[in-house]
């Protein structure tokens, strides 16, 4: 299962270009069809189940940013897919990955996240390099025949690629060509400055699927995004299985007087770039955040916001971190209200399908994308019945 490529992503003059002329003519980036997806694959434990199984355990799958993990000893501990993944940055400064478990009686090593010279069990002190070796039994003697070197923690297939560290936890794993071909995502000069999970009522692709478009913009965001954005009006790229949606300011207008191959698109869009499956990475003039969206049940997600910036130490700089991320939070509030009525709707009935648009073409790719690696196709579009009763 290996998914085409398509052309690189464009350039900031030919993404600017190209809102300036959507502004002109009051159009947006249309996709070539729309795209029905069956209510059932957001209610069906067997479709959940193949989700996490086929996709989110075999893809490589964005994990935290590599700022989560500067230096050697940082770690970074949390369920991936239901998985316990234990991620550490080793002393040949390389990222490895773990199942978050004990060789002997299977206690999990670590919470959170730190920094560490080794892991020791906090049950009997069974102690674990951070390359994973077991290092260290206590009276070792009591285990006649012990090979210390094939119990060391299970590895997990671990790629760290443009600022972003991925896993991938079962065979047969998806050829990742699509990691080589990503854009530089976070600059090294980019620290972490915060970290913050926050559980939501809703199926993980619903949350998903709000980051994709900005058809929504201005009934959802009335107060917060809609005065400083535009309402349905973006540039969306696909690459692989990934996708890019340019979402414009308003002030991009400003761009007019600059010759069309100077304008840089810094401060003037948001781009989100959506990583197959789960994670999302945003910029934005003062900050870049990455997004973890990660299911805990079919109707239970976890959001894991990663903060970034390089303006951290410069006192306007934290001033206007302060003002965007309030901005920012405020907005994604709002997402997260609607994500849980849309996961009220789904049991109403009135539904078959949820119909997506043709200004919604980065959620018809991702619907794409699942069907690919569960499915083993990768349909133009599904048209399921209309409800008729
Ligand atoms: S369970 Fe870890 S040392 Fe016993
Ligand atoms: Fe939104």
């Amino acid at each position: 299962m290996t998914s085409p490529l398509t052309t690189p992503l464009s350039d900031d003059p030919t993404v600017v270009q190209r809102i300036l002329d959507h502004i002109d003519h009051q159009t947006t980036d249309m996709s070539e069809a729309s795209w029905r997806e069956p209510l059932a694959h957001y209610r069906s434990e067997e479709r959940y189940a193949a989700e996490l199984a086929l996709v989110l355990r075999r893809y490589p799958t964005p994990f935290c940013p590599s700022a989560a993990l500067p230096e050697s000893g940082s770690y970074v501990a949390r369920d991936a897919a239901g998985t316990p993944i234990l991620a550490v940055r080793g002393s040949d400064g390389r990222v490895r990955a773990f199942r978050n478990a004990c060789r002997h009686r299977g206690t999990q090593l670590a919470a959170g996240s730190g920094c560490s010279k080794a892991f020791v069990c906090r049950y009997h002190g069974w102690t674990y390099g951070l390359d994973g070796a077991l290092r260290h039994v206590p009276h070792e003697h009591g285990f006649p025949g012990l090979d210390k070197s094939s119990r060391g923690l299970v590895p997990v297939e671990t790629t760290e690629r443009h600022g972003v560290v991925f896993v991938t936890q079962e065979e047969p794993r998806v050829a990742d060509t699509c990691i080589d071909e990503l854009p530089e995502l976070i600059a090294p000069s980019l620290q972490l400055i915060g970290v913050n999970e926050i559980d939501v009522s809703a199926n993980w692709k619903i949350v998903v699927e709000g980051f994709l478009e900005g058809y929504h913009i201005r009934p959802t965001h009335r107060e917060t995004f809609y005065p400083v954005q535009f309402d349905n009006l973006n540039v969306v790229e696909t690459f692989g299985r990934n996708s890019r949606i340019a979402f414009p300011y308003r002030r991009i207008n400003k761009l007019r007087d600059v010759p069309p191959a100077e304008r840089s698109a810094d401060g003037m869009l948001t781009y989100v770039y959506h990583l197959f499956p789960n994670a999302m990475v945003a910029t934005f003039p003062t900050n870049v955040v990455m997004v973890v969206i990660e299911p805990l049940a079919i109707d239970r997600t976890r959001i894991i916001t990663h903060a970034l910036t390089d303006r951290r130490d410069d006192v306007d700089g934290r001033a206007a971190l302060k003002g965007a991320q309030g901005f920012v939070e405020a907005g994604a509030a709002e997402d997260r209200a609607v994500a849980c009525a849309i996961q009220q709707g789904l049991a109403s009935g009135a539904n078959e399908f949820f119909e997506f648009g043709r200004f919604e073409g980065a959620i018809v790719h991702f619907h794409r994308g699942l069907y690919e690696a569960i499915d083993g196709t990768r349909p133009a579009a599904i048209l399921p019945k209309a409800h008729t009763a």
